[in-house]
């Protein structure tokens, strides 16, 4: 069965998760993640992991991964950051992309209570977040070497996203709060 869950990074799945980010968006832009730690030192450190599971004989299998980032003030996070968002390309197609952002949406605003998400969405992959009512917001940049957009997302979009029961397996430990970095893979 499909689920997905949040996980920290003691979990023996992360790194199961940094090996499809590795394979599906660092590596083709030449990183992996010991580059990508170094060049965004706390980056890290400060996101929220979602995966997307199956099970398999020989134990669970992430088949898909995204990231949140809140952004702002501990206690007063004023934004969110969608980020590093993948699905298995032998597994696209089949809606794991979808569950994965809204369980990600789903803690975003009926958890956290963020007013807002945003992320930096390859053009290529723009269609994708639009089909769930994200908009995208000023003109297109370069960035890794690839075209992106702003995107955005609002929860008055999709009021069933608040106030949803929580979709955590394990509780997170809140990190020190960074500012928004805007040239982030
Ligand atoms: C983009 C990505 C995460 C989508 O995941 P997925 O599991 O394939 O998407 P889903 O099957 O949940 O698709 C949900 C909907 O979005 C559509 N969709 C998926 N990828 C799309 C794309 N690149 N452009 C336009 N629409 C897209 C699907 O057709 C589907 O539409 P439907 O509900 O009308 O049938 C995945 O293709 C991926 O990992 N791509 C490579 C890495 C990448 O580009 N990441 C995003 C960086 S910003």
């Amino acid at each position: 069965m499909l689920r997905v869950r949040r996980i920290t990074k003691s979990d023996p799945l992360y790194a199961q998760a940094v090996d499809l980010r590795e394979r599906v968006l660092l590596s083709p832009l030449g990183y992996n993640l010991g580059r990508f730690l170094k060049e965004y030192p706390g980056f890290e450190d400060r996101l929220e992991h979602f995966v997307a599971v199956i099970d398999h004989p020989k134990g669970e299998r992430v088949i898909g991964t995204v990231c949140l980032r809140p952004e702002g003030k501990p206690g007063q996070e004023s934004t969110g950051r969608l980020t590093q968002m993948c699905v298995d390309p032998q597994r696209q197609g089949e809606g794991v992309g979808n569950m994965l952002l809204s369980a990600l949406e789903r803690r975003a605003f009926g958890e956290l209570n963020l007013p807002e998400l945003y992320c930096h969405a390859q053009d290529r992959a723009m269609g994708f977040y639009e089909r769930l009512g994200w908009t995208s917001d000023g003109p297109g940049f370069t960035e890794a070497g690839i075209p992106h957009h702003k995107m955005r997302f609002r929860p008055e979009a999709r009021p069933d996203l608040i106030g949803t029961e929580q979709i955590a397996d394990e509780d997170l430990s809140a990190g020190p709060s960074v500012d928004t970095a805007d040239h982030q893979l």
